[in-house]
């Protein structure tokens, strides 16, 4: 298996010094820095938007992994791709043809990632599972850090890398990225990975302690 990527999220970071916290992430060995992208409609909760992904993408320099937590997610797809998004993860109940989303997505030369809240079932993959980049679980229901891990999410992981294994094997091992969000701790980290997920968003559990225990954080997570 493959060595676990950590995405710490920036909904628990310093908003105040958003450029200095992605700049730390990435030198404390963060895979991939996730944004949180939320609209107070699709979520109960408003954070960033382009503009200010765009201002921030030059202070890191690993893949920017945007979470939109939108909808519709349509008419943004274009906008998040040119501000520096590299991989764009949505969800299928943000539009009604999440196959069209991901052609999008692709257009823009990006990676397409889909989510999965912890009532939407697996048959959303059913037919658009071969041309994503990532799915991500959600552990928690989208709208807060600091959530406690739910733990059904486990099966789902386990059933997705099964899923993934057999798509990647009939596209000559193609890499899928088989992330999990949302209550991710030391202990949960662990169990997440022992089900089959290879990539962690981690809010609280990153940027706890501040700039001087990321990178301690982050290998802590990663071990
Ligand atoms: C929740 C977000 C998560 C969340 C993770 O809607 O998608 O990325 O902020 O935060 P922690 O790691 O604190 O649960
Ligand atoms: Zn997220």
């Amino acid at each position: 298996q493959q060595r676990t990527k950590i995405a710490p999220s920036i909904l628990s970071a310093d908003f105040a010094q958003l450029g200095a916290e992605v700049a730390a992430i990435a030198a404390a060995g963060a895979d991939y820095v996730h944004v949180d992208v939320m609209d107070g409609h699709f979520v109960p909760n408003i954070t960033i938007g382009p503009m200010v992904l765009k201002a921030l993408k030059p202070h890191a320099g690993i893949p920017f992994d945007v979470h939109l937590m939108i909808a519709p997610v349509d008419p943004y797809v274009v906008e998040f791709a040119r501000a520096g998004a590299d991989i764009i993860t949505f969800h299928p109940e943000a539009g009604p043809h999440p196959h069209r989303t991901v052609q999008l997505i692709k257009a823009e030369g990006k990676k397409a990632g889909l989510s999965l809240n912890p009532a939407t079932p697996l048959s959303v993959l059913d037919h658009l599972l071969p041309e994503l980049d990532l799915v991500l679980v959600m552990s928690v229901n989208p709208g807060f850090g600091g959530q406690a891990f739910i733990p059904s999410a486990l099966e789902k992981i386990a059933e997705i890398r099964r899923r993934i294994d057999a798509v990647s094997a009939s596209q000559n091992g193609r890499p899928i990225d088989l992330e999990v969000d949302g209550g991710i701790n030391l202990e949960t980290a662990q169990a997440a990975v022992r089900a089959g997920a290879d990539v962690l968003v981690a809010g609280t559990a990153t940027f706890k302690g501040g700039p001087s225990s990321y990178a301690g954080n982050i290998a802590g997570l990663r071990a």
